[in-house]
């Protein structure tokens, strides 16, 4: 099965900034950095970036798709290497899983009191 990690590219860097020093967001800037660090990783992990998901009050945020798997909206992220492993380490677990339903106590530790929603999975035959 197919993951695809979508990242919001238009959260903002902080609380107070839309953009750092270099005139990036905090969501082009954890793009980034998943792209890197998902690149030393044996991953198959599609990442794509996408303007606004409209979960802005929950800034940085990520959605993880699978083809039929359960999927998340997470948020709450820093633009921070730290952040990215943690959504890397979860799409690890999660594609471990048959179902998406990881175990909690499987959770990466930086992924507690990220999660938004849960995103069905497609049923058998479903298209979208
Ligand atoms: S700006 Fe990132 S969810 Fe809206």
């Amino acid at each position: 099965m197919t993951q695809k990690l979508t990242v919001c590219t238009t959260c903002k860097f902080s609380k107070e900034h839309a953009y750092n020093a270099n005139g990036e967001t905090g969501g082009e800037i954890l793009l980034k950095s998943l792209e890197t660090l998902r690149d030393k990783r044996e991953t198959r992990l599609k990442i794509v970036g996408h303007e606004c998901l409209w979960a802005c009050k929950h800034s940085c945020t990520v959605l993880l798709e699978d083809e039929k798997r359960t999927g998340y909206l997470a948020g709450y992220f820093s633009p921070e290497d730290k952040d990215a492993e943690a959504i890397l380490d979860w799409c690890a677990a999660h594609d471990k899983t048959e179902d998406g339903n990881v175990p909690f106590i499987e959770w990466p530790q930086g992924m507690r009191g990220h999660f938004i929603a849960r995103i069905p999975g497609k049923a058998e035959g479903e298209t979208r």
